[in-house]
């Protein structure tokens, strides 16, 4: 058997665009990363913006309970509860990773459990050190996340010269094979799962 289930549905897999800011560069490096991903005909990707759900984490009781009091937490539960898996989207601030999506997850605990994930930083280093700190965060909430975490390197002239983000996805072509690699250890992740 694969990621489809018996009936053939395919398996729902949210990329997460991890950063919120007004400038964010990170909805277009997340579309960049799903046009670059190989085809799967078992995966349904879709794209998950944090900046369309709002999470004031605001609950009483610990969400590894379930015990959700708000419509914007059940909301966000039956979205996250709903995929097979995930790929996080990430850029890196200060060595870790955006505030927006620690609180995203920090929001839910089964919802999460167990499930395949993949993570893609990027940053003027690529993020490897916020992809390293997601992935602890991610073993901690017991996912199974892909060995390989491409790293993303934004060129220097964005820093410089105030390039726009067309320069960051020309040069993110160095980094598809990691991206490649990433998605199948992905995959398989899956099938371990069936
Ligand atoms: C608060 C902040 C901290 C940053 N810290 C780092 C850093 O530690 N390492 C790095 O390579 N780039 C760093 N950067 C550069 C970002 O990786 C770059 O600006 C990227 O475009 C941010 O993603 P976003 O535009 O989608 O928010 C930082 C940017 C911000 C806004």
């Amino acid at each position: 058997m694969t990621h489809t289930d018996v009936a053939g549905a395919k398996a729902k897999v949210l990329v997460i665009a991890g950063s919120t800011r007004p400038t964010r560069i990170c909805r277009e490096v997340t579309e960049w990363v799903i046009a670059h991903l190989p085809s799967a005909p078992g995966l349904d990707l879709e794209l998950v913006d944090l900046r369309d759900w709002h999470l004031p984490f605001d609950e009483a009781t610990i969400p590894a309970l379930g015990q959700y009091q708000h419509d914007h937490t059940r909301a966000w539960s039956a979205k996250v509860g709903g995929a097979a898996g995930f790929i996080f989207v990430t850029p890196q601030y200060n060595w870790g990773y955006p505030a927006a999506l620690k609180n995203a997850l920090d929001h839910l605990y089964r919802e999460w459990t167990g499930k395949p994930a993949m993570i893609v930083s990027y940053g003027f280093q690529g993020g490897e050190k916020a992809a390293g700190q997601l992935r602890q965060v991610l073993d901690g909430l017991r996912m199974r996340t892909a060995a390989t975490m491409p790293a993303l390197t934004l060129p220097v002239e964005m820093r410089t010269e105030g390039a726009g983000v067309e320069a960051a996805l020309l040069s993110f072509a160095a980094a598809v094979p990691s991206l490649e690699a990433a998605f199948a250890e992905f995959q398989n992740l899956f099938e371990a799962a069936t």
